[in-house]
């Protein structure tokens, strides 16, 4: 892909914008229609609700303009605007398809002081943004909570990815309410115990997280609150024909939406018994098509449609198709480690460290340029990653599934 293409700076900001215009214009458009139509958004709360996903969508419109400018010419006033924090690389759990807890050592951690000093740099940087906590399991990271409290008094929004174990305890379930949350995501794998157990390694891990999820969905009415508790299954060999079932399941259970992951390899397990290999791909069609199905009838199912249907290439292990080329992971991701390296795509080195440089140095530093250039010309393809940066319409559909499943208290 040229970096300095032959448009003049001032038409390719001009085509941009007009194109930013039109696509904003017509999710705003959507966003009075959902008002319109589904009862359930006109309830209290929508109207804020509708206002973060205008100040989404204005951000995101920013940021597909200082990509397009990127790749058109070179100039680069990209911005991070997908913020990962891998606070801890340590785990409780023992899932078959995850390398984490099995690893023979671990890195130097960052303090909790440390990571404030990382947010409060990358928020000097480029204002209010939201960061997704994850790890290893992020709860058993000595002062998380404080972490989370941090945010909440810095506006910085915060979600997290958590195996759920700890919500069994209803101190945490509150400190993690009184903080905030923008999302929580927990990790199941099927509505089967037999299942779940056996894939995440923990006896007895289903029950424990259905309770936690009743807890945090109690303490969140309690609280007046309505941030949406997000299902993450691991899709693989086990679990994914009983897949559709958990669409009704989640909602009992007092969780919002379902957002589904194919195994990605890394563990021999996955390659013994998790795989899904050609003799299932039928099977596995089938799953996706009703999954697809459910999702058109209004199921709170967050993956994008162009990503439910790549299911089957991941498992035969094709590539992504060139035209979603070139990657942006380099221009928007923003990964920071649990030791404090920050990468941009697992698959490259890192462009620095924020123990020691502020954001925006790390940002704009010559590593981080010429990863910029690799990670857009990488033809590696990896098609979940890829699939998975989502566009601006699928980010504001996914908002608005969620807007009109989250249970107002
Ligand atoms: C690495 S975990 C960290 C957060 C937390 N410990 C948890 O399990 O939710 C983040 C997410 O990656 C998923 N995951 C782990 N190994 C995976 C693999 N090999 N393929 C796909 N997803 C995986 C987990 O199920 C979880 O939803
Ligand atoms: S709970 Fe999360 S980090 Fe821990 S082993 Fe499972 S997937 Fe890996
Ligand atoms: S194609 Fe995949 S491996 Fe290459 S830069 Fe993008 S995310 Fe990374």
């Amino acid at each position: 892909m040229p970096l300095n293409g032959s448009l003049g700076l001032r038409s390719t900001l001009g085509a941009a914008l007009r194109a930013a215009r039109a696509r904003l214009a017509s999710e705003l458009l959507s966003c009075w229609r959902i008002n319109t139509f589904f009862p359930k958004a006109q309830q209290l709360g929508f109207t804020l609700k509708a206002l973060d996903l205008v100040s989404l969508g204005t951000k995101h419109v920013r940021n597909a303009l200082s990509e397009e400018l990127y790749l058109r010419t070179g100039r680069d006033v990209t911005r991070p605007a997908a913020i990962f924090a891998e606070v801890v690389e340590r785990c409780n759990y023992k899932c078959r398809y995850c390398d984490y807890w099995r690893r023979p050592n671990y890195r130097d951690e960052m303090t909790i002081d440390e990571w404030q000093r990382a947010l409060a740099s990358l928020k000097e940087f480029i204002g209010a943004y939201h960061v997704e906590f994850a790890g290893g399991e992020p709860y058993i990271k000595k002062g998380f909570l404080d972490l989370l409290r941090f945010c909440r008094d810095n506006d910085i929004h915060w979600g997290v990815t958590t195996n759920g174990g700890a919500y069994l305890n209803k101190k945490i379930v509150a400190q993690t309410v009184e903080a905030r949350p923008f999302n929580i995501n927990i990790s199941i794998d099927s509505t089967d115990p037999t299942i779940h157990n056996y894939s995440r390694g923990v006896e007895n891990s289903l029950s424990e997280i259905v309770q936690g999820i009743r807890n945090v969905a109690e303490q969140r009415r309690a609280a007046g609150l309505d941030f949406p508790i997000i299902i993450k299954p691991v899709v693989h060999k086990l679990n994914f024909r009983r897949l559709p079932e958990m669409v009704d399941w989640i909602q009992q259970i007092g969780a919002t939406a379902l957002s589904f992951q194919p195994v990605e390899q890394g563990t021999q397990e996955v390659e013994d018994e998790l795989w899904i290999g050609e003799s299932e791909m039928d099977d596995l069609i089938k799953v996706r098509d009703e999954l697809l199905r459910l999702k058109r009838e209004g199921a709170p199912i967050l993956n994008g449609e162009t990503v439910l249907k790549a299911w089957p290439s991941h498992f035969r292990r094709e590539k992504a198709p060139k035209e979603v080329m070139p990657c942006r992971v380099g221009m928007r991701n923003y990964f920071i480690r649990s030791d404090g390296r920050l990468e941009m795509c697992w698959f490259f080195k890192p462009i620095g460290n924020v123990r020691t440089q502020t954001a925006r140095e790390i940002w704009y530093s010559e590593e981080a340029q010429a990863r910029r250039k690799e990670t857009v010309a990488c033809d590696k393809l990896c098609l979940f990653t890829c699939l998975a940066q989502r566009t601006l319409q699928d980010k504001l559909k996914m908002g608005l599934t969620l807007l009109t499943n989250t249970k107002v208290a």
